[in-house]
Formats: structure tokens, sequence, C-alpha cells
């Protein structure tokens, strides 16, 4: 799989990838990532990538022309390519995205900077438009990541182990249980004893029953959910 970041700043995303899981993902040739500068692009004698907003409005906006013709080359390599924006105004980001985009064969992620994107480019090349919360970044770099991370770890092959895919928050409405390490105790603090004992389907019912605590003290709507899959499955 291949991702390509269209960005001003390719060195605030490389550190990324040079440890842990997803460089050994690009190790095993699971991942290659590429970096796209509309800068690059740019037919401004002083290579210029923005301007102030058209009818007014505090800070710089990305212009058109080095997108444009960033994402025409990027699209006459890969005609495959998927294009995902990201920007605080879209719908959020969710486990299920993450699943579905790790079906593709190549993703580009562009990252604003400044003020945002001209809306023509978004208008023109977003095969989908994301949000990763109510909050407000300096930049899309950040938010790039956080997708192309979610996205990979579905990837067959990237995580060593690819049991701990399946019971993880959010596969399910519930969050997850708590998990716990050695020591049994640690500082005069214990595991739950259940944990302990052996008895998987005590365990099993331990953890549906801390599962829900976390959900409902954290997440109540997402308890809601729950019991309404519960009722209909
Ligand atoms: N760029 C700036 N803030 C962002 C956010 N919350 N989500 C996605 N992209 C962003």
């Amino acid at each position: 799989m291949t991702y390509t970041f269209v960005t001003l700043f390719p060195n605030l995303i490389e550190g990324y990838f040079k440890d842990s899981i997803l460089k050994r993902a690009i190790e095993k040739n699971l991942l290659e990532i590429n970096y796209l500068n509309p800068r690059d692009h740019s037919k401004n004698k002083h290579f210029k990538v923005d301007d102030t907003a058209v009818g007014g409005g505090a800070g710089m906006v990305m212009n058109p022309q080095p997108l444009f013709d960033a994402l025409d080359d990027l699209k006459s390599k890969d005609e495959d390519v998927h294009i995902v924006f990201v920007t605080p105004v879209a719908k959020p980001f969710v486990q299920n995205d993450a699943k579905r985009l790790a079906k593709k064969s190549h993703i580009a992620f562009v990252s604003g900077r400044y003020e945002g994107i001209d809306e023509r480019v978004i208008e023109k090349y977003a095969d989908e438009v994301f949000s990763i919360g109510d909050y407000i970044l300096t930049g899309g770099e950040l938010a790039s990541l956080v997708l192309c991370d979610a996205i990979s770890r579905n990837k067959e092959g990237v995580l060593g182990n690819s049991e701990s895919l399946e019971v993880e928050s959010f596969e399910t409405p519930l969050l997850e249980a708590p998990s716990f390490s050695k020591p049994q105790n640690y500082e005069g603090l214990s595991v739950p004893s259940e944990y302990l004992k052996g008895n998987h389907s005590k365990i099993r019912s331990l953890k549906l029953a801390l599962s829900e605590a976390k959900t409902k003290f954290f997440r109540p709507e997402q308890l809601l959910k729950h019991k309404v899959t519960q009722r209909l499955s």
C-alpha cells in the first residue's frame, strides 16, 4: 500500500516512520511512503503557495495553482489514488473508516497549513474529507499521520499479532476492558483477583462488566449503542 503525503512540511511527517511498527512495515514492503510538496509545483517566481483570502478575513489561504498541478501530476501517475483531505470542517474519522481505507492501494493525504486550502481544490480533488476532532491544529500534518497510522494497523501483516485487532475498543460500541501486566502485585496494588484464577468464562464476564463501566463513565452514548445492538442480536 502506498501513501503520498501532500504537504509543505514533509519533515514534520518523516520522523514518524523511523521507528517501531510502521518502520517495520516499510521494511517488509507492506507500506511505501512518498511526499509531494505543492511548493515544487508553484509557478510563482518566488515559489509562493498562499495568499490573503478573497473577501477578507484573517490569515493566508493556500492557492489553487500549486495544489491543482501537484494533484494532477499525482493522478496522471496513478489513476487509482484515493485523495483524502484533512480539515476541521469535515465529518469525524472513525474506526470503520480506518478499516475501509485499509483496502485501498494508494491514499494521498492533503494537509493544509495557514488558514486552510482554497475550497476549489477540495471541490475538485477530494474523494473524502475528514476531521480528527473538534479542535484546531496548526496544520493538517498531524491529522494525516493519525489517519495513516489508524489505517495501516488494519493491513494484514502490519501488526505482529493479528489477534490484537479483534477485541479492541471501537470494534464493538464498548470501550476495551483494562489490561494488566506483571507483577500481580506492585507497590501494594493488585490486579483484579478474578484475572488470576484462570476461569476463562468468569474472566470474560468480569471484562464485559468492566468494559460497560468504563463506557458508561467515559462514553455514555456508546453504551446506549451497545444496549441497542444487544437487543437486536
Ligand atoms: N487541520 C487542523 N485541524 C484539524 C483537525 N481537527 N482535523 C483534521 N485536520 C485539521
